[in-house]
């Protein structure tokens, strides 16, 4: 993997397994055994690879950039030149929010209304990995703002966005079935393409149940007001909920694939590592619980999220450098990738 692929998003195995991998060299799905990822024959399966933020919006055109320009001076689609630049760069895994960045152009308009046009793009991505032999990583909804994501949901539901809990999201009702009723149509989809539903695509490494999960129990300036201390292991405990709760609906409605939270990786206050997150204590405060993910039946792998520049240097460097990386219950801890 050259330099200019290292300073991408990267997705990295913690696995010291050489193998080459991907759709031609593995075959079927990837699933976590014995510590090791592997496809169906049992072969090891090593991830690697690339995530990506806006690549629906670009296949469906809502975004300017659908094609990039080459060295030789000709154009080509942003899609296909993200997913042959992986596989050149011999990447296996892509990581892709199926869902929308932009307020303006979602996935999921209202409660079980979809824009069809953001569909077909997955659609599309979906097929082309599938040819170029990249898995992707699709991510269901975000915690941040935008579109198909947390505050989205809360407005939804009157009850969510009347409470004075700022996460009522992860345990209010009307929320949780439309997170649900979320999961159900995205396994259910089935591709225009290839005509597969995508519950049983083999393109799919596994789902991500939303993208950096946090109850915000304290507003965006830090330090975090004292009385927020008292509802610290309240929100952990109702985010814990949510992701148990989730991943074993989607297991049920998606018993091929595997499912991984998505979570940055924070380990939460009093864990023995504590001491190993970003930060100067905020990290612990954003009800996420390494140890209690790794501990879910319902949950394949880990992976962290790596901010380096960000959660390092001061809040206003507004560096954008992120990495992720993943690895197996029993394996996984916060060490960086190179
Ligand atoms: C995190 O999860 C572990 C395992 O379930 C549990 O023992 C611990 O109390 C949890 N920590 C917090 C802060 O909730």
């Amino acid at each position: 993997m050259g330099p200019k692929a290292r300073q991408a998003y990267l997705l990295a195995s913690l696995l010291a397994v050489t193998f080459p991998a991907g759709l031609h060299a593995s075959a079927g799905f990837i699933r976590a055994h014995g510590g090791k990822f592997v496809d169906e024959e049992c072969k090891p399966f090593l991830a690697s690879g690339v995530n990506t933020w806006e690549l629906m919006e670009v296949a469906a055109g809502a975004v300017e950039s659908k094609k990039v320009q080459l060295s030789n001076g000709q154009e080509t689609d942003v899609v296909q030149w993200t997913l042959a630049t992986a596989a050149a760069n011999s990447l296996t895994v892509m990581r892709m929010f199926a869902h929308g960045v932009h307020p303006d152009f979602p996935l999921q308009i209202a409660p079980g209304e979809y824009n069809e046009k953001a569909f077909k793009a997955l659609d599309y991505i979906l097929d082309e990995a599938s040819k170029l032999g990249i898995r992707v990583i699709m991510t269901l909804g975000d915690n941040w703002v935008g579109a198909d994501s947390k505050p989205i949901y809360s407005s939804w539901s009157i009850s969510a966005e009347e409470s004075e809990d700022p996460d009522a999201f992860f345990s209010d009702p009307k929320c949780k079935q439309d997170y649900k009723n979320h999961i159900k149509k995205m396994v259910n989809r089935k591709n225009t393409r290839n005509k597969r539903l995508y519950k049983d695509d083999p393109t799919i490494f596994a789902w991500d149940l939303m993208n950096e999960p946090r109850c915000d129990c304290f507003p965006e300036e830090f330090p975090p007001p004292e009385y927020m201390t008292s509802c610290r292991p309240e929100c952990a405990h109702k985010l814990q909920a949510w992701v148990a709760e989730m991943s074993s609906y989607l297991k049920a409605q998606d018993p091929k694939h595997m499912v991984t939270v998505g979570e940055e990786g924070f380990w939460g206050p009093g864990a023995k590592r504590e001491h190993a997150n970003p930060g100067n204590g905020w990290a612990s405060l954003t009800g996420q619980n390494f140890t209690a993910n790794m501990n879910l039946p319902t949950i394949d792998f880990a992976a962290v999220h790596l901010w380096p520049d960000n959660w390092e240097a001061s809040a206003s460097s507004g560096s954008m450098t992120g990495q992720l990386a993943i690895g197996l219950p029993g394996i996984a801890n916060t060490q960086k990738v190179p």
